[in-house]
């Protein structure tokens, strides 16, 4: 079968990274990659993936390439294997992404990574998905991944379908509903950390507080859901902090331990408590690498941005405000 594809067989996508206040660690089913427990997130605007697909005939198998190297396709032949079933090709595709940051680093990149090629194999191939399908299809290459096919604040639910069908993200709010600024002090710029995905499964095998982090869930998605409608920032922010430090917990008391954060990382946390203790409200949240993400007001962000830039070992503090779902460029 070699069928011409709709639709022109090339695509650009563009999808912003996002941030989880209430964290995804864990899966429900590995081959599906749905995740063990839902999580809501806010997609960052300065953060992005910006990814080509083409599907051409004379290739033997799926080519991929990470700003500018040729990297493993393994994980983004997944994702176009389910786009290939769907527009009944078997045409490989050429795929190029460029990251406008620090890839690997705990920066998001497979979430705004996945996020864009879901959008751009899709258009290549000449399918119309909705958001939701789109979502799923994000998914199956990262979990937090499902979440940047929205902008503003997302949630990702983590269903209960034995086929998955029921694990992808919604949108709670646009960007403008309730505009933040998310600083991003950077303490490492190497790629150092052990995988999500590699952390995520020795927690779930090994951690004594796994199935606490399962059963507390619900409680932190009620309340962040809640938290997010009365536009409470003082709640959203002390919640985000207390479940980032439960997963950080969590990782701690994995075997071996998953210590992520280095000593700029614990120094830019006290530094965040202090601005709080002289009356500027702003919480942090770290996910599985060194980074630090600092919620703030947007008039605010000055002062913070300003008090993590002395943190001795941060290198670079980008400001983002809260930005768009993932969408066609060209
Ligand atoms: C700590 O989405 O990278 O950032 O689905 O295995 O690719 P895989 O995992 P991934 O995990 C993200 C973990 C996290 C928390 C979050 O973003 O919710």
């Amino acid at each position: 079968m070699d069928q011409p594809l709709g639709g022109g067989a090339t695509a650009v996508a563009r999808a912003h990274s996002n941030i989880a206040l209430v964290k995804y660690w864990g899966k429900r089913d590995a081959a599906l990659n749905t995740p063990a427990v839902g999580s809501i997130s806010v997609t960052l605007a300065a953060l992005y993936t910006d990814t080509r697909v083409t599907f051409r005939p004379d290739l033997s198998g799926d080519e991929f390439w990470l700003d500018g190297s040729r990297s493993d396709a393994t994980r983004v032949s997944r994702v176009l294997d389910l786009v290939r079933r769907r527009a009944a090709t078997d045409r490989y595709a050429v795929v190029s992404s460029t990251n406008n940051f620090p890839t690997g680093a705990g920066l998001a990149s497979s979430a705004s990574g996945f996020a864009a090629l879901a959008v751009a194999a899709a258009g290549a191939s000449g399918l119309t998905l909705a958001d939701r399908e789109l979502s799923i299809l994000a998914r199956h290459g990262s979990g937090s991944a499902a979440r940047s096919i929205f902008g503003g604040f997302a949630e990702m639910h983590a269903g209960v379908a034995a086929d998955g069908s029921d694990a992808y993200a919604e949108q709670l709010l646009e960007p403008a509903d309730w505009p933040l600024s998310v600083a991003v002090a950077i303490t490492e710029r190497g790629e150092k950390s052990i995988n999500s995905t590699i952390g995520m499964g020795e927690s779930a095998t090994t951690s004594p507080f796994y199935q606490a982090w399962q059963d507390s869930a619900a409680d932190d998605l009620a309340e962040m859901r809640a938290a997010i409608a009365a536009r409470d920032f003082a709640r959203l922010g002390e919640l985000s902090e207390y479940n980032c430090l439960k997963l950080h917990a969590l990782m701690l008391s994995t075997r071996p331990a998953l210590i992520y954060w280095n000593a700029a990382t614990v120094a830019a946390m006290h530094v965040v408590r202090g601005l709080r203790a002289d009356g500027v409200p702003a919480y942090f949240t770290i996910d599985a690498g060194p980074q630090v993400k600092v919620l703030c007001l947007p008039a605010d962000s000055a002062a913070v941005r300003g008090a993590l830039a002395l943190v001795p070992g941060v290198h670079e503090v980008r400001m983002s405000a809260l930005g768009p779902g993932a969408h066609r460029l060209e």
